[in-house]
């Protein structure tokens, strides 16, 4: 790792330096900046300004040497893997809604030659249908709108849900009003599911699904719309119906010490 930041970082610098100079940032500019990262810090907004901002780029680079199903952002709500219960028919949600409509989320994990992959994981999780996080947002019991399926003989998985909405990222601390009032761009994502795929001797894989003629796809404010995962509109006994394919590349050699 200490390799790495020898390379790394001193063009992260230089980089910082080199725009400096070229705006000709003041010490009162400089001071504002300070300022503003030591809110980032106070609010408790670093992953969220961190991810707003640098995630995508990872993924991107994530991306260049796979060649099965592309990765997408974790985003800041997995919570940790214990949060997630096998799941076999649907996943958990509040009482209030009930009459949310309903969802099916189901599809296929293979390897990269097609070959279905039995017993993989699969964690989903997305947002309540007011457009909160489970877990996250004030007094939501964690396993809401979460779980893990494991597919079958045939790689495949089905779970029935509730739909998620587009949702604003958090916009009234430092992160927000960066965005919105500072670079004149907004706050909101795309309705979305998240997912992580494991399989034994694959590579892991987080990504998530869009909803096709969904309001902001295309304009998420996280920069990582991936269009070739926008499912299209299909509706089975009034259920929207995700159908999600997975494509995992062979596990990365590890490094010999
Ligand atoms: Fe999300």
């Amino acid at each position: 790792m200490s390799d790495r930041v020898k390379e790394v970082v001193p063009d992260l610098i230089y980089a910082i330096r080199s725009t400096l100079k070229k705006h000709g940032v003041t010490f009162e500019e400089y001071g504002a900046a300070m300022q503003y990262l030591i809110r980032v810090q106070e609010t408790g907004e670093v992953p969220l300004f961190v991810d707003a901002f640098f995630n995508a780029t990872i993924v991107e680079i994530d991306n260049v040497t796979r060649e099965g199903t592309q990765a997408d952002i974790q985003g800041p709500y997995y919570l940790n893997s214990e949060a997630y219960q096998i799941i076999s028919e649907r996943l958990p949600h509040r009482p209030i809604d009930e009459n949310a409509q309903d969802m099916v989320i189901r599809g296929q994990i293979t390897d990269t030659d097609g070959n279905p992959l039995a017993g993989a994981e699969l964690d989903i999780w997305h947002s309540t249908p007011d457009g909160l996080y489970s877990g996250v947002h004030d007094g939501i019991d964690a396993k809401y709108c979460r779980g893990r399926v494991i597919t079958d003989a045939q790689g495949r998985y089905s779970v029935k849900s509730k739909l998620p909405v587009p949702y604003q990222i958090p916009n009234q601390g430092p992160t927000g009003e960066l965005l919105e009032q500072h670079l004149g761009r907004h706050s909101w994502r795309p309705a979305h599911i998240h997912f992580w795929a494991r399989a034994d001797g694959r590579r892991d894989l987080i990504n998530q699904a869009y909803f096709e003629n969904g309001e902001w796809v295309g304009d998420d404010c996280c920069e990582t719309d991936h269009l070739d995962l926008v499912v299209p509109e299909l509706i089975e006994n009034g259920a929207r119906v995700m159908e999600v394919n997975f494509a995992l590349d062979p596990a990365l050699a590890i490094a010999a010490e």
